[in-house]
């Protein structure tokens, strides 16, 4: 059975958390609570693949927008076993649809995968609270 796309509930939160600890992902897993409520604080687009009966979640993307122009990838990921199945792709086509915005902008580990889609290539940083002397 194909995965099906959905908005993010709470009860998808142990599985998203999986998935991120499977990329040990660190800083969205060691509060689960606060992941909870960051993946649909105002302006997030959450979306998750679900598959099977017990609906096991097979992928998340959640990306933040303006809701008018521009999009951001907060984090996508798919379990090991469906990958390269076509979801990543589904899940960013299904959030951008969902934002209404024009483009999304992210931070890539995953240049192959981005670069199916686009050929729009920029470089990207992240700047941490420390980094700027902030606790
Ligand atoms: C990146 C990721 C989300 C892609 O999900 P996916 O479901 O495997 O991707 P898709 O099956 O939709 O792939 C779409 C296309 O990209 C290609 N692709 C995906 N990952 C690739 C990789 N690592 N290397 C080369 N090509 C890749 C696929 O072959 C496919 O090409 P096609 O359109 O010619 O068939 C998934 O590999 C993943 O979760 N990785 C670990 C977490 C991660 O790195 N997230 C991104 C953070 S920036």
């Amino acid at each position: 059975m194909a995965a099906r796309i959905e908005p993010y509930a709470a009860e998808h939160l142990d599985g998203v958390l999986a998935l991120f600890a499977a990329e040990r992902w660190l800083t969205l897993i060691e509060d689960p609570a606060r992941t909870g409520r960051a993946l649909v604080a105002p302006g997030c687009t959450t979306l998750v693949a679900l598959d099977g009966p017990d609906d096991t979640v097979d992928g998340v993307i959640w990306m933040q927008s303006d809701g008018e122009i521009q999009a951001h990838v907060s984090a996508i990921t798919v379990g090991a076993s469906p990958r390269g199945q076509g979801l990543g792709r589904q899940l960013i086509t299904a959030a951008l649809d969902r934002t209404g915005v024009t483009r999304v902008d992210l931070i890539s580990v995953a240049d192959e995968f981005y670069g199916k889609m686009t050929e729009r290539r920029f470089q990207g940083f992240r700047i941490t609270r420390g980094d700027v002397g902030l606790r």
